[in-house]
């Protein structure tokens, strides 16, 4: 793997760049065409330059170096040597399309540099790197075990013409006996002390509860807060009026004892993610507590890729089903068997039990077969099925299932056409459905008719009525029509639809575009969501991919066939509710799948995201899952 990217790096950035010698006046090229680094010319003698940087040192012992993709967002590494690896202990494999920062963070799974990194030298990189500068420097890094290692870093950039294409990172690590347990490094830049005082100076009494009395020791605030006080002074005390500032100084350790409190933290989360998600969570906190998980869920600083093994059996094979989560349990319905055959069954997997197994289950009556359906949960035990193409072709009728009923039995929905008001949308498949108003409401939109036709209606069944019916959202404007575009729902009743294969003029397109609608609105309308950043910095267009709602209202895609080369896998997160949002590339470490599609994706208890099957683009292999676990659970981390 690790050589068919260097192969591949070689072929790339078969990079040589000219250097002259200031002492020397030498022209010294440095070929990066192998693991180790060499010149051919002019190596030896020991010159500093105006920087005090010695030149030769660089080149003149096996130098730990790195290539990043300039053409990318946020430059992924796309090379690295082997010295790079022994010297920071990551594996190639594991570093491969990250940014490069992830050496100022101790733990691996961190997600905010170490307080020790100095942010002057950090924000010195990002501007060189911004402005296609040349950067030398000497900065903290941490090996993969946290040890700390001294960083003398030269980043060099590649043009092409006036284009930077690439990134040449160049390090020499040095051992250094900093002491991390005293933070010590002044955050501060020391040419304004006047400005602020460096509080870790200070030492504070802290009052502990211990065994239900008070202990009195000695600590300093950074540590107890865990945030520098770059942060704590620049993001929220400088905020504050004179008169909050004085309080909370008086205050503060009776404010930490008070938001430690577990119920405080719990209603803190139902307030910000609502009830639903909040019941949802609460079996991850048994371990976790509410205060671990709201920060886990926030930073993402634990999420991971697992693979994992599963029996039983889901036959007769088949693809293009749809799955959905019931609490705990995952549901699959229908899909595409051999010679296109539209199946009808309902299959179920225990995730509680130790060895979950497939059990197909037995239902008193089944909907039509089907593929190119969609499948969503309701309220408690209560499934949906909507749509897809049958024996016949496209349907538009819609079952339900309560799975812990004594004898489970899908039902056809009676809804307005059969006698009612309203319209009920035309039959079709590929469409999109999510549900809104804690499952309350069955949101559909577009899709594909049966004379191959895409659709940008959108219609929702609200099911909290005895005789569900079919209401459409008509707006005076509709994003494109298409299919395999994902509906995902934030903030309760608000809507985002990305991606699919959009129709746009006489061109059928992958898109890449996000809308959103607010369906508490009394005329709801759809916007098109402006995002801030570059171009090219959010996903690359899409269809039948992934789109989750984390509870913090974030939107997590990822899956679906793509054009091009680029990954499936990477996972792109958006906050819809930003003026300008603007999507951010997640790296998660741990084994992600090759495939993932939409309709093949469910989300466990609020934190576990579980991709079924798909090793390649046809092969559809249900006993193997993987799984986006976003908050850590101690039980199984070993
Ligand atoms: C080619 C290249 C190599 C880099 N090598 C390192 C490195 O070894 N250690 C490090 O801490 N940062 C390194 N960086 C810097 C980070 O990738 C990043 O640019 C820096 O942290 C500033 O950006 P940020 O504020 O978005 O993190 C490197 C950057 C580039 C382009």
């Amino acid at each position: 793997m690790k050589e068919e990217r260097g192969e591949e790096c070689y072929n790339q950035a078969m990079v040589k760049r000219h250097k002259r010698s200031a002492s020397q006046g030498v022209e010294m090229e440095i070929c990066i065409n192998s693991d180790d680094m060499e010149t051919e010319e002019g190596g030896g003698e020991s010159e500093e330059d105006e920087n005090g940087f010695n030149l030769f040192h660089y080149l003149a012992q096996p130098s730990a170096f790195v290539v990043c993709d300039a053409l990318e967002p946020d430059f992924p590494i796309i090379y690295v040597n082997s010295v790079f690896e022994s010297a920071t202990g990551y594996r190639a494999e594991e570093v491969l399309g990250r940014n490069c920062r992830f050496l100022q963070f101790r733990d691996p799974r961190a997600q905010r540099r170490h307080p020790l990194v100095d942010p002057t030298a950090v924000s010195e990189i990002r501007q060189c790197v911004e402005n296609g500068a040349e950067f030398q420097g000497e900065l903290l890094n941490f090996r993969k075990d946290g040890t700390p290692v001294l960083n003398r870093l030269r980043v060099i950039p590649i043009y092409d013409g006036s284009m930077v294409t690439h990134f040449i990172g160049i390090q020499v690590f040095s051992e250094t006996d900093l002491d991390l347990s005293s933070l010590s490094y002044p955050v501060f830049r020391k040419e304004n002390p006047e400005i602020l005082p460096r509080k870790m100076d200070i030492k504070i009494p802290i009052c502990n509860y211990h065994e239900g009395g008070l202990l009195e020791r000695d600590a300093d605030n950074s540590r107890i807060l865990q945030l520098s006080d770059e942060v704590l002074a620049h993001n929220i005390l400088s905020r504050l009026t004179p008169r909050d500032v004085a309080s909370i100084g008086s205050v503060c350790t009776r404010m930490r004892q008070i938001t430690k409190n577990e119920h405080l933290r719990r209603v803190v989360c139902q307030n910000a993610w609502g009830r639903d998600m909040t019941v949802r969570l609460e079996p991850s906190t048994r371990q976790l507590g509410w205060g671990r998980l709201a920060r886990e869920l926030t930073t993402l600083e634990a999420a991971t890729w697992k693979k994992f093994t599963v029996g039983g059996r889901v036959e007769p094979s088949r693809c293009n089903f749809s799955a959905c989560a019931v609490g705990n349990r995952l549901v699959l319905f229908g899909g595409e068997g051999v010679d296109m055959q539209p199946m009808d069954d309902t299959f179920v997997l225990n995730l509680d039990v130790a060895s979950p197994e497939w059990h197909r289950v037995k239902v008193a009556s089944a909907p039509p077969g089907r593929w190119g359906h969609t499948i969503s949960s309701l309220n408690g035990s209560w499934l949906v099925v909507f749509g897809g193409c049958g024996r016949n072709g496209p349907l538009n009728d819609a079952f339900v299932l309560d799975l812990d009923a004594q004898q489970p039995s899908w039902q056809e929905l009676a809804t307005s056409s059969e006698g009612g008001t309203g319209t009920r949308p035309l039959p079709r498949s590929w469409h999109s459905s999510c549900t809104i108003d804690n499952g309350s409401k069955l949101v559909v939109s577009g899709g594909c008719t049966d004379t191959g036709a895409l659709l940008n209606d959108t219609f929702l069944l609200d099911l909290t009525k005895e005789r569900p019916m079919w209401r459409e959202i008509c707006t005076s404007w509709a994003p494109p029509s298409r299919l395999g575009h994902t509906l995902s729902v934030y903030d309760n009743n608000k809507i985002m639809m990305f991606g699919g294969l959009a129709k746009s003029g006489s061109l059928s397109l992958r898109s890449c575009d996000a809308y959103m609608m607010d369906l508490e609105e009394i005329e709801p309308r759809w916007r098109q969501l402006g995002f801030n950043g570059f171009e090219g910095a959010g996903p690359p267009p899409r269809l039948d991919h992934v789109a989750v709602s984390l509870p913090c209202g974030r939107i997590l895609v990822f899956g679906g066939s793509i054009a091009g080369l680029h990954s499936p896998v990477q996972l792109f997160l958006l906050n819809p509710v930003e003026d300008k949002p603007a999507w951010q590339l997640l790296n998660v470490p741990g084994p992600a799948p090759k495939f993932a599609w939409g309709h093949s994706t469910c989300v466990v208890g609020g934190t576990r995201i579980l991709v079924l099957g798909g090793h390649t683009g046809e092969e559809w292999i249900l006993n193997e899952l993987h799984e986006l676990c976003l908050a850590s659970r101690p039980d199984e981390d070993g």
